[in-house]
């Protein structure tokens, strides 16, 4: 066979193998995998580098409302732009419904919001605000035979938090439908009340964001989604896992035989609460929910990621200039804590971090990297196998990463919209130099390479979680 394209002489790495191989590519699809692929169009050197499938970011926040006078740094250009530039092939992105407001006119915004403008191929979550009888029992189980096979539910936030009614009848549908339901876990009463104490105190500072949203609120919201969901009988995802106590909570469910798949992301291993206590309002710059608790939670989290109680490593892209009326430094925010925009950039940062803090440190090996970058993200919503893996017959979506490469982050190589990184001066060992979408090469000697955006949009399968179609 002639193929489009061959990449020749690099070490393959999937969730579980790692071998030498050429691959070749046909019509965007992974067409051959053996030794001297040589008759191709185009060939392309990959001799020392890992031949990896591309990233798939399943928690990213683009072009979201984020209240009054607020903007959210990236839209679907810039955020995916940055996506490729990180070494991601798939974002899954929130589609945020309004009080009020039914999902599909909520879709319609977003697929207008990323029509044409994707760097890299997008599908959607539907956030659930108003999970009204119309919603849960009409919308909801057509979309998700539609592709929308997934969703989020919030238990802090006002304005987007659920009560337990509410999730619990969301959860019920998601069984019903065979939806994957992620939960947003912190205790939004008890941080209210710590707000209003802290008010007292006359405490304001952006450090006091980390201390009005304990370990423990995270804690016992973790632990109360778990139950409904027991109460249920139905699979959840804990996202953005901070600490330990939260975890362990994800451990016991698991042993009482419920299925509930973890998520941290990089602010967990990387930043602490005391980044919140940076001089002149630099603290602004690392407010996120939940927010980076200590180094020993830093350390728990390596050990998710190590033995397995994480099954997904995402972003939460989730960013807001600093320093910007629009942005973290809004007139309010500048004054109280609560008014600076929750959430941080890290798209393009996800998998350098992990690779040269995880496997180039010997925490995790290369195919535990692969899983829980890309494939585990594929399997659980519903892209495998055509996205997450090396194989015949899949998209040919495929990252080419340089072990040896150094680089220093700068806010400037990441293309995002924010005006910082939380990771500025971070060395790192290890890049992805090359990416190709369905073939097609996006990213050449870690620059992108085209102008226009060539992802598409990914209508999804149900989750793995979810064998048989519900
Ligand atoms: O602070 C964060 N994480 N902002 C993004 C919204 C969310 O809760 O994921
Ligand atoms: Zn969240
Ligand atoms: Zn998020």
């Amino acid at each position: 066979m002639r193929f489009d394209t061959v990449i020749r002489h690099g070490t393959v790495v999937t969730a579980s193998d790692t071998f030498v191989s050429d691959v070749g590519i046909k019509d965007g699809r992974i067409a051959a995998l053996a030794a001297d692929l040589t008759d191709a169009d185009e060939v392309i050197d990959a001799t020392g580098l890992f031949v990896m499938p591309g990233g798939i970011d399943s928690h990213v926040h683009l072009d979201q409302p984020s209240g009054d006078g607020i903007v959210m740094a990236d839209d679907f250009d810039s955020g995916t732009r940055s996506a490729a530039i990180g070494g991601n092939s798939t974002v899954l992105a929130f589609c945020m419904q309004e009080k009020g407001q039914s999902l599909r006119e909520a879709l319609k915004i977003y697929h207008a919001k990323a029509e044409g403008k994707c760097h890299v191929n997008v599908a959607f979550h539907l956030v659930i605000t108003d999970p009204t009888p119309e919603v849960l029992g009409q919308e909801l189980p057509a979309l998700v035979e539609d592709g929308y096979t997934s969703l989020k539910v919030f238990m802090t936030y006002e304005g987007l938090r659920l009560r337990d009614d509410e999730i619990l009848a969301t959860l019920d549908t998601a069984r019903r439908t065979g939806a994957l339901v992620m939960v947003h876990c912190e205790n939004e009463d008890a941080i209210r009340y710590l707000i209003g104490r802290h008010e007292e105190e006359g405490k304001f500072a952006p450090k006091f964001h980390a201390t009005t949203r304990p370990v423990a609120a995270e804690r016992e919201a973790t632990h109360r989604a778990l139950s409904l969901a027991e109460i249920v009988d139905v699979p959840i995802v804990i996202v953005h896992v901070s600490n330990r106590e939260a975890m362990e909570e994800i451990r016991r469910a698991r042993q009482r035989g419920q299925k509930i798949v973890g998520e941290t992301c990089p602010q967990y291993l990387m930043l602490t609460a005391d980044d919140l206590d940076r001089s002149e309002m630099e603290g602004a710059k690392y407010v996120c929910s939940p927010p980076p608790r200590d180094k020993a939670s830093q350390d728990a989290c390596w050990e998710g990621l190590e033995q397995g109680v994480f099954d997904l490593f995402s972003s939460d892209h989730c960013p807001f200039r600093f320093d910007d009326p629009e942005g973290k430094l809004n007139e309010q925010g500048k004054r109280h804590f609560r008014w600076i925009p929750n959430g941080i950039p890290g798209v393009a940062t996800r998998l350098p971090i992990l690779f040269s803090e995880g496997v180039m440190k010997g925490r995790i090996d290369i195919n535990q990297f692969v899983a829980v970058t890309s494939t585990n993200h594929a399997k659980l919503y519903g892209l495998y196998p055509r996205k997450g893996t090396i194989a015949i017959g899949a998209d040919a979506d495929i990252a080419l990463w340089d072990p040896n490469k150094r680089i220093t982050l700068t806010n400037d190589i990441l293309l995002h919209g924010a005006d910082y990184t939380p990771y500025e001066g971070q060395e790192l060992r290890g890049w992805p130099v090359h990416l190709l979408l369905g073939g097609e090469t996006i990213v050449k000697d870690g620059l992108l390479t085209q102008r226009d955006g060539r992802g598409s949009y990914l209508k999804r399968k149900r989750s793995s979680l979810f064998p048989r179609e519900a």
